[in-house]
């Protein structure tokens, strides 16, 4: 771990108090943790924003099975994708609906692109990219 710094924030006292509040509910026991997640945070999100920059992710997709050619476009485009996909976990919710979860790596540009296809794929009812990094960086 790299060597602390310490530092002070001046900060209004109504925002404080909520922040207070905020990071009380999540379960937070001290400031400096919470602020440190958040500046984390921020450095993931940019770190997506550069299109060759490796970053790790996770993909969720809700569909119906019934849905004709669904499950087979949804495997081509993965088969596509096979270098960036390192796993995916397959649920059956009920008679009709699967959950699937992928766990994506590369490029930025690259994994994006993957999981907005997926998600735009007619059949698939709610779908979600979940940014995160190696944290090598962070
Ligand atoms: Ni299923």
């Amino acid at each position: 771990m790299a060597e602390l710094s310490r530092i002070g924030v001046a900060i209004d006292a109504d925002l404080l108090t909520k922040f207070d509040d905020l990071i009380a509910e999540r379960g937070y026991t001290n400031r400096s943790e919470a602020f440190r997640d958040l500046i984390r945070d921020e450095l993931v999100e940019k770190s997506w924003e550069e299109p060759d920059s490796e970053v790790v992710g996770s993909v969720t997709l809700v569909y119906d099975h019934h849905v004709r050619m669904l499950n087979e476009k949804l495997i081509d485009m993965q088969h596509d994708y096979h270098h960036n996909i390192l796993s995916t976990l397959h649920v059956h919710l009920d008679h009709d609906n699967c959950l699937e979860v992928l766990v994506v790596k590369g490029k930025a540009e690259r994994v994006r692109k993957l999981a907005d296809a997926l998600i735009a794929t007619k059949g698939v009812k709610h779908g979600r990219l979940t940014i995160t990094a190696t944290g090598a960086d962070l």
